[in-house]
């Protein structure tokens, strides 16, 4: 995260609160029709959104990705995350308590991303989530840029999942790091890590000879 902001990137936390046209901050009301909990209201968000972009937000999802946070949403994976990485800006929306305003989701959004097949109490976990698979796929932030090129569900293991990594020391009770890990033989090497990805139950079968 530092480092994307270091290279230009930048990342904005928008508080509902700070722009709801309601009083002492309120941003949520009853639903319609009766039930628990509370439903975050869609004049709250078109403020929110007018404040920090200076359009009208209907405008909006015509010229960015408005994504909301919702659990049913398109499940995060890498290829979605790739995909968000190519965009030039994202905004992403929080819900909290029974989630937001159907108006919400269909006239100020794109679309819906969900981080799993679970229930948050709150979006922001699933925003930074977003932000940190976003983020690092972008050029320059990671350290080393071919830690991303090489891993879990990437093209250049076919969608497959990682291969296992050893360090020192080479024997560990016994648990000894396998022979071809230390043969310095490096054909040997990426047909053998290739190969345990494939067992993992991945797809780098397909990038085997
Ligand atoms: C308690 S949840 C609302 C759940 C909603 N009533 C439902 O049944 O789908 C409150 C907020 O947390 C966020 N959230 C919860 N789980 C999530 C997930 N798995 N992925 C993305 N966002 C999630 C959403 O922004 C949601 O509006």
């Amino acid at each position: 995260m530092a480092n994307a902001l270091r290279l230009g990137h930048a990342l904005e936390c928008v508080d509902y609160r700070a722009t709801t046209p309601l009083r002492a901050g309120q941003v949520d009301d009853t639903p319609f029709g009766g039930g628990a909990g509370m439903v975050l209201r869609v004049d709250v968000v078109e403020a929110a959104l007018r404040a920090r972009y200076g359009a009208d937000p209907l405008e909006l999802p015509a010229r960015r990705r408005v994504i909301a946070l919702t659990p049913g949403g398109r499940l995060l994976d890498d290829a979605l995350a790739t995909e968000l990485a190519a965009e030039p800006a994202l905004s992403l929306l929080c819900g909290r308590y029974e989630g937001f305003d159907e108006r919400i989701l269909e006239h100020l959004c794109t679309e819906q991303i969900s981080i799993g097949r679970y229930v948050l109490a709150g979006g922001e976990l699933a925003a930074m989530v977003v932000c940190d698979t976003v983020l690092r796929k972008l050029p320059g932030t990671l350290g080393h840029a071919e830690s991303a090129l090489e891993e879990s569900f990437s093209e250049a293991l076919a969608g497959g999942v990682e291969y296992p990594h050893y360090t020192r020391p080479a024997d560990w009770r016994g648990h000894a790091v396998p022979e071809v890990l230390l043969s310095g033989h490096h054909e040997r090497v990426r047909l053998w890590r290739l190969a345990q990805s494939r067992a993992r139950g991945g797809g780098g079968g397909d990038a085997l000879p």
